[in-house]
């Protein structure tokens, strides 16, 4: 039975997957904090399967204790995991020495530590049966710093670190690993976000259509069914996630001219 476990299921992109994996017929364990927030889920994703398929638990995913007894709670209820998704993540962006000290932290606690708990809660039993998909949702601020997001870019880089040193121990095993990077994309988040980004992120970031949340989640199970370790989504992040060690410097120039143009008196 295909049981898929997904942290932030309960809005935006993890929500937009966990539909996809409705109309499949698998089992479905949506985790997030706000209980009411995951009801709603629970019954929009009833008009696509029988609602008896999804489970929903409320957790913050920066606690690795309450983490790791809620998949317990999930596996009990529809045996063990096979697909995991660590989607739970939060932005508050601002220049580094204006954010406070908890809003930092936090960004780490949800988007590194939460996603590494999850894993921590299903992987090795994964190993074991070595079979089993684990997908990171990281974002296009995992690939190249951005002006007023420390936190939010130091958690995606940090989760593409583990990433890439998680595949390389699970390869033998079969447990596929893999990583994506999202542009903005249209969720309640990337609608928050805008409201607090940056003028300069904003100068940078250019002026790209956000991809929809539902189109974003079809790349994303895609490449889990095809066991993809990187997925970047368009040319953009590609040649970022590719060649960024050699494309940053200059980046980073015309992004350093950019933001002086507007800070001009
Ligand atoms: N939207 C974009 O433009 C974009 C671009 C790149 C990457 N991403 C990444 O994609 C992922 C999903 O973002 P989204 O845009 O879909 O945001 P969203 O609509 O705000 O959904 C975020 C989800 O994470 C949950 N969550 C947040 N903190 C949590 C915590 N401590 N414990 C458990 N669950 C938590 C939220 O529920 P509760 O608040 O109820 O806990 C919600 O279910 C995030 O990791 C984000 O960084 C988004």
């Amino acid at each position: 039975m295909t049981h898929v476990i997904i942290t932030g299921g309960s809005s935006g992109i993890g929500l937009a997957i966990a539909g996809i994996y409705a109309s499949r017929g698998a089992h479905i364990s949506l985790l997030a904090r706000n209980l009411a927030a995951l009801e709603s889920a629970q019954a929009l994703l009833g008009k696509k399967c029988d609602v008896s398929t999804i489970h929903i638990e409320s957790v913050d995913v920066a606690d690795r204790t309450e983490t790791e007894d809620t998949v317990r709670r999930c596996e009990d209820r529809f045996g063990p995991c096979t697909i995991l998704i660590a989607c739970a993540g939060v932005v508050e962006p601002g220049p580094f020495e204006t954010i406070s000290v908890d809003d930092f932290d936090r960004q780490l606690q949800t988007n590194l530590f939460g996603a590494v708990h999850a894993v921590r809660a299903v992987y090795p039993a994964m190993k074991a049966r070595r079979s089993g998909r684990i997908m990171l949702v990281s974002s296009g601020a995992g690939l190249i710093g951005i002006y007023g997001y420390t936190a939010y870019c130091a958690s995606k880089f940090a989760l593409h670190g583990f990433a890439e040193a998680l595949r390389s121990e699970a390869k033998p095993s079969g447990v596929k690993i893999g990583i994506c990077f999202p542009p903005d994309t249209e969720t309640p988040q990337f609608t928050r976000e805008l409201e607090t980004r940056p003028r300069e992120a904003a100068v940078v970031m250019g002026s790209v259509a956000p991809w929809p949340a539902a189109k974003l989640a079809e790349r994303i199970v895609d490449a889990i069914d095809k066991g993809r370790f990187e997925t970047f989504f368009d040319l953009t992040l590609w040649l970022l996630g590719r060649f960024g060690s050699v494309a940053k410097p200059m980046l980073n120039l015309w992004f350093d001219r950019a933001i002086a143009r507007i800070n001009r008196p």
